[in-house]
């Protein structure tokens, strides 16, 4: 009886450095069942993709993480290798793998149920059938919430079914009498039109159209907004999901959950998400180098939570900068390698303390070129749209605020165009 529990224990000694760092750095998307599509769990299952992991990682393209090592310094939950496993995976990995001995990793645990607890509301999506082939237009889904008062909430989280075909998912927060996609039905998948989603009031707050609550994106992982945060939804507000499917050569119905989570206390803290947006884009044919620029400047003191670059296929690098009144603009979030694939939420380890008058300005650059390989057509010139043969500049960010103040804090700038249609960006 002993004897094979000492084997089991000097294999599991005998670990190579590079098996521990594959089990702790990949297992989590490249098991059995995870988002990736090969599972790495053993020697045998790693041998074959030796070459093609040695590649992925020498391109920075594996673990996928795009916010450059100084900024990433601030930020929670990093994929990226630090240099040193990075060398130790490298060197492992161009030896003759099959003359070593042979090894089992352990996979993390997959995440089924609800990882923060029974909700308080669920809203389920009903059954999509996504395809197997061609493109999935943009589906909204208004669900009621049926609050009866004002609620606080403490926390959202995501209990995605089909996880390799949700490219996407925003859930927003449309209070009553909104403008936003007003015309879609309750509880039924709708394709609505440019208009109705771009359609606005005028003098309507940003905060009285709609608020995002939570995103949805590959490599998420359940959070709450911190001890003595959270977000308030308001009495005869609806909840709105804007979903992006992606087909991928195999069809599947997905019937995705969002789960909702009521405050305990009232907290200290307000959790706001701001969207700026340059909305008034226009890409050359071509151009390899386009900068769009819009900020948002704090009316009032606030704390910087989380960001959320988003942009589309023409998307080549996004920084966040910050600038406290009368200092220098510093950068605070650098993704010189923008993924479409990858709409990363990058949180902040401590938030982050922002005096008023800050400006956050959201640079991002488009690559509009053929040498572009996601790029769908170099010859089109190139406006705002939801569409990924569209393009979009957003800089989400969630900030905190003290809960009793006026969450209209604020201000969106129209954006400015630099002279001439590209602009300086660092080498990539
Ligand atoms: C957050 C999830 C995630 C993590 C962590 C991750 N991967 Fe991946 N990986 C993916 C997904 C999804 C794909 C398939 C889509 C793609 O290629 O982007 C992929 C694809 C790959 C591929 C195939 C690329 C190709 O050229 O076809 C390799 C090789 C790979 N990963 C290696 C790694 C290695 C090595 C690690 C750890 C050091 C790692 N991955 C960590 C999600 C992940």
């Amino acid at each position: 009886m002993l004897f094979p529990l000492a084997i089991l224990a000097f294999q599991a000694a005998a670990l190579p450095e590079a098996a521990k760092i594959i089990e702790s750095r990949c297992l989590a998307c490249h098991q059995q069942g995870g988002i990736a599509p090969m599972a790495f769990n053993s020697s045998e299952a790693i041998r074959p993709w030796a070459k093609a992991m040695r590649q992925s990682i020498l391109k920075g393209a594996m673990p996928p993480w795009h916010a450059d090592a100084a900024s990433s310094v601030h930020l929670a939950r990093v994929r990226a290798l630090t240099p040193a496993q990075k060398q130790t995976l490298l060197d492992w990995l161009s030896t003759d793998l099959s003359t070593q001995p042979p090894f089992e990793l352990q996979s993390p645990s997959q995440p089924t149920g609800w990882q923060l607890g029974k909700p308080d509301i669920v809203l389920r999506i009903p059954d999509f059938p996504v395809p197997a082939n061609g493109t999935v237009q943009y589906t909204f889904l208004v669900s009621k919430l049926n609050l009866p008062a004002d609620q606080w909430i403490s926390a959202a989280e995501w209990k995605i079914d089909q996880r390799q075909l949700v490219h996407h998912i925003n859930a927003f927060v449309r209070p009553k009498g909104s403008s936003y996609v007003k015309q879609a039905p309750v509880g039924q998948m709708y394709v609505a039109s440019r208009e109705e989603r771009a359609a606005r009031l005028t003098e309507e707050r940003e905060i009285d159209r709609r608020e995002l609550l939570l995103g949805y994106e590959p490599g998420y992982l359940p959070q709450t907004w911190g001890e003595g945060r959270a977000k308030r939804i308001k009495a005869g507000s609806d909840m709105v999901f804007e979903i992006h499917y992606t087909a991928n050569g195999k069809s599947a119905v997905d019937s995705s959950e969002l789960g909702i989570y009521f405050a305990k206390a009232p907290p200290r803290e307000r959790v706001l998400t701001i969207s700026p947006a340059d909305s008034k884009l226009e890409i050359p044919p071509g151009d390899a180098n386009y900068k769009s620029f819009v900020t948002a400047t704090l009316l009032d003191d606030a704390k910087l939570v989380s960001l959320q670059p988003h942009m589309h296929l023409r998307g080549k690098a996004y920084q966040i900068a910050i600038q406290a009144p009368g200092s220098e603009s510093n950068t605070f979030l650098n993704v010189p390698n923008y993924d479409f694939n990858w709409q990363t939420t990058y949180f902040l380890k401590e938030p982050l303390p922002l005096t008023k008058g800050t400006i956050l300005a959201c640079t991002a650059w488009f690559d509009n070129s053929p040498n572009n390989r996601f790029n769908p057509d170099p010859t089109k010139t190139i406006l705002w749209g939801d569409q990924s043969w569209e393009e979009m500049n957003v800089g989400f960010m969630e900030i905190a605020i003290p809960a009793n103040r006026d969450p209209d804090v604020v201000k969106l700038s129209g954006t400015t165009r630099p002279a001439g249609p590209s602009a300086a960006i660092p080498p990539r």
